[in-house]
């Protein structure tokens, strides 16, 4: 039987441990078990994190293996070879494919009611992969997607304008990586939409090269930050703290998870992130805003780049 706030991570690394740091300080869980190939490694992240637990709510943490899935609510896949410095995600496909397979292979090898969250890159491909191989309906295998693009995106709009970055709705659709699509025409602050808001405080509307500025900038934050320090992990493990809570609280939160489109925005056949209603199932349903005619071009651009890799990824 499910325990409610169990929580698998397969993956130990620095997404993985960061995911159950974060975890652990939410309160959200009250398992957490983390399973690597690595066991060493898993067992060395359990100890330090137990090594915390004074200071936390009560969460039972430490290795485990794929037996621990089959109980959990929600598994969350962070294994798999990372970003080199320079290194596109997409670069990165052939040899997370065949991770995610064998993963996957474990995973349902065994009866389980969970929610997969995918986070290994290139997740929206790896998304695909594991609803592919799984046979599982795809409601319940997601991709964390743009939750963390659309984070950054608030953040440096909140720079940009002067406000906290959580009055502030901004969204980035498509691919968690180089042709992800910033939707200007659904960002608002406060509920008052973005050039409205420009007008009110800066009497001017942002200009078409400062938008893409700031756009700019997070469409490139994955890279500076691997170059500077190797690897990004605390934002995105805010961002599995944010989805793992819609999951495991059944919040049906709107997020920019990663999900098979089925017709949505006119998309067949593919993962991507849209706007998306969260429960305790995994995707309740899509969000289909009215998108400018460039937005949705550069979403179907967006679409075909996933599909083309998909179309050659080796069987
Ligand atoms: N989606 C996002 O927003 C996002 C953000 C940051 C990182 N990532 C991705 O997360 C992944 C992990 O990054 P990281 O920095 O934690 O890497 P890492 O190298 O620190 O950790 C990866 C871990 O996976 C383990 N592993 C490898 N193969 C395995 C297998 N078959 N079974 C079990 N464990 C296995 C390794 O032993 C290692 O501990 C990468 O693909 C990275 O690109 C995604």
């Amino acid at each position: 039987m499910t325990q409610p706030r169990k929580v698998a991570i397969i993956g130990a690394g620095n997404v993985g441990s960061t995911v159950a740091y974060t975890l652990m300080q939410s309160g959200l869980a009250r398992e957490i078990v983390l399973i690597d190939l690595d066991r060493e490694r898993a067992e060395g992240e359990a100890m330090d994190l137990n090594h915390g637990l004074f200071f936390a709510p009560p969460v039972d943490i430490r290795a485990g293996d794929y037996d621990d899935c089959a109980d959990a609510a929600l598994i969350v896949i962070t294994a798999g070879a990372r970003q080199k410095p320079g290194e596109s995600r997409l670069d990165l496909v052939q040899r997370n494919v065949a991770i995610c397979k064998a993963i996957m292979a474990e995973i349902t090898s065994r009866t389980s009611d969970a929610v997969i969250v995918m986070v290994t890159n290139p997740v929206d491909v790896l998304t695909y992969v594991a609803q592919e191989v799984s046979g599982w309906p795809h409601e319940r295998i997601l991709g964390s997607g743009t939750v963390l693009d659309s984070a950054r995106f608030r953040y440096l709009l909140s720079a940009h304008c002067r406000v906290d970055p959580r009055n502030v709705h901004a969204y980035v659709i498509g691919e968690h990586g180089d042709s992800e699509v910033p939707v200007w025409s659904m960002t608002h602050i406060a509920g008052v939409p973005m050039r409205q808001f420009c007008q009110h405080t800066c009497g001017r509307n942002c200009t078409t090269n400062e938008r893409e500025g700031i756009f700019e900038q997070v469409r490139s934050s994955a890279y500076h930050v691997i170059e500077s320090k190797g690897a990004t992990y605390y934002g995105v493990s805010m961002a599995l703290e944010r989805i793992a809570g819609a999951i495991l609280r059944d919040e049906s939160s709107v997020l920019t998870v990663s999900l098979r489109a089925d017709g949505h925005f006119g998309l067949q056949d593919v993962c991507l992130s849209l706007p998306a209603v969260v429960n305790h199932n995994g995707i309740y349903r899509v969000i289909e805003a009215e998108l400018s005619e460039r937005e949705q071009e550069a979403l179907h651009r967006s679409a075909k780049v996933l599909k083309d890799i998909i179309a050659q990824m080796e069987p």
